[in-house]
């Protein structure tokens, strides 16, 4: 049977335009679930928007619109900016849909009923921004008099009647959880946070409110909607079919990865599996929390206006070199810089120096001095064993980097095998060959274009557009371009297309 697959984004809140930062969150979810189906696994890929709470309502209101009119309209964005993504999901979940608020509903009746839920009072520090209540000893006073949480978000007094969540009941369940699935929550640094919060005690967790309105209603006491984590938590689920488990797509339940920032973490390594284990539903098997983007050195931000729209990225820099970009620049899970100056370093000396040029340089010699079709190899010389052994053992090593969805890695495992081309074609010197030994040159030819196949295959989920152009260039056919594939190799003397170039060298305009 056909291995499933089941990856989420977070589902992004409505309360502000798309920028980079979430693009990268996509992007990353994106290359997963692309590589996935590339091994042939039957993958079901969910992102969608978070369109409940305070801020939402509060953000709708500063633009003098209805929640739902601005949430419409929000959510529009963000689906636009998946799509110039080029984001390959199979859903995209809003949750102000009927479906959601059924499976809410469903959630919390099952919770109520297994005595998890309870009526009480909430009184504590709130802040808004955040969406969260803070311990006293987590603020700080700023030097404008305000009480701010650690976020840096002001904090105000809240009392009010809440409904309870029996979350300090599974403390030890986690821990329990975490020790015996030490990759349940990756990278390690999350994964340490996490537990040593958890030590720290559990509290029971208010997950309702009646100080506003938009948002799930409880049901049977319409005076209070849903905590918007709870809400918005239990969209992976929806999407699914829930609360009919015996949808055909609940078959995707657990998920596989539920990709999260570093900052949400928390929630869905903690609040999430707590909700499931009272629910007596399966956990999910991992939690990976990626780190956070800076803009030039500084935080993005409203205030500071620098947060980066995708589009303008896209047409000055291209699609696949930006989606390159964001997973190249640093160690999946740990923060990095856009800089323009490291965006452009990396596509001209990664992009079109080193993978853009050796196809260049190998294609167009074949097109002008090897007949145009695919050269046939000759006698194996040691420094074409070498090279074979790096491309025949690099599936494996790029599959091993993306389990542990060490995205950066494979990467660079992919670029040892570019740079070793490169090397290569300089030490066989094929333009010395076509006049001493044209069998020779055709055998280096060959090895190095069955190596761009390798590569070309390899790199598909991170720049599917420009990968699919090369491997039209060496004559791949379509049905041949799956993980199951790589073993095979080109067809002697088949005839290949005129080749084009994969990367233009960026120029800073003058
Ligand atoms: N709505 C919640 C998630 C609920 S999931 C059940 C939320 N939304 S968000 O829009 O604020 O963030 C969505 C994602 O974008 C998060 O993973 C967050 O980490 C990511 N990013 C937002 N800004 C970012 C950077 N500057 N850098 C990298 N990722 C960042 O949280």
């Amino acid at each position: 049977m056909t291995q499933r697959y089941y990856i989420t984004t977070p589902i992004f809140y409505v309360n502000g335009d798309p920028h980079i930062g979430h693009a990268y969150t996509a992007v990353a979810a994106d290359v997963m679930a692309r590589f996935r189906r590339l091994q042939g696994r039957d993958v079901w890929f969910l992102t969608g928007t978070d369109e409940h709470g305070q801020k939402v309502e509060a953000a709708a209101r500063l633009a003098g619109l209805d929640p739902q009119a601005f949430s419409d309209d929000i959510s529009a964005r963000f689906r636009a900016m998946v799509r110039s993504m080029n984001i390959s999901h199979d859903d995209f979940i809003r949750t102000t849909e009927p479906r959601h608020k059924a499976a809410c509903a469903a959630l919390w009746q099952r919770l109520e009923a297994a005595g998890m839920i309870y009526l009480g009072h909430y009184e504590g520090w709130y802040a808004t921004r955040d969406e969260a209540f803070y311990g006293e000893d987590e603020l700080s006073i700023g030097a404008d008099g305000i009480k701010r949480a650690p976020t840096g978000a002001p904090v105000e007094w809240m009392r009010e009647p809440s409904y309870f969540f029996r979350l300090s009941a599974f403390a030890e369940r986690l821990l329990a959880l975490y020790e015996e699935n030490q990759s349940f929550i990756q990278p390690a640094s999350s994964r340490n946070e996490v537990m040593s919060f958890v030590r720290g005690g559990l509290r029971d967790l208010s997950v309702s409110r009646t100080s506003f309105t938009w948002g799930v209603k409880v049901p049977g006491d319409p005076a209070h909607v849903m905590y918007v984590w709870i809400d918005a938590l239990t969209n992976y689920l929806t999407a699914l079919g829930y609360p009919d488990e015996q949808a055909e797509r609940m078959a995707f339940w657990p998920a596989d990865v539920h990709l999260v920032g570093k900052e949400i973490t928390r929630f869905h390594a903690i609040y999430w599996p707590a909700m499931l284990m009272a629910a007596g539903l399966p956990l999910p098997r991992h939690v990976f929390g990626h780190g956070w983007w800076t803009v030039e050195g500084e935080k993005m931000s409203k205030s500071l206006g620098n947060a980066l729209a995708v589009q303008p990225l896209i047409d000055e820099f291209g699609l696949d070199p930006l989606r390159f970009f964001l997973l190249r620049e640093m160690p999946f899970g740990n923060d990095g810089d856009f800089s323009r100056r490291a965006l452009i370093n990396r596509l001209n000396v990664e992009l079109a120096n080193d993978l853009g040029n050796l196809a260049q340089r190998t294609l167009s010699f074949i097109a002008k001095n090897a007949g145009a079709i695919v050269p046939v190899r000759g006698e194996p010389q040691p420094a074409d064993w070498a090279l074979r052994d790096l491309a025949a053992g690099l599936p494996e090593r790029v599959a091993a980097a993306m389990d542990r969805m060490a995205l950066q890695e494979a990467l660079e495992e992919i670029w040892k095998l570019v740079r070793a081309c490169n090397a290569y074609i300089d030490h066989q010197a094929p333009w010395t060959l076509r006049k001493t030994d044209p069998v020779r040159m055709a055998s280096v030819l060959r090895d190095l274009i069955e190596c761009l196949r390798v590569i070309g295959i390899l790199l598909q989920p991170f720049m599917p557009d420009t990968m699919a152009k090369l491997l039209d260039q060496l004559g791949v056919a379509a049905t041949a371009r799956d993980f199951s594939a790589l073993t095979e190799g080109l067809v002697d003397n088949a005839p290949l297309p005129q080749p084009s170039g994969l990367f233009p060298r960026f120029v800073e305009p003058v």
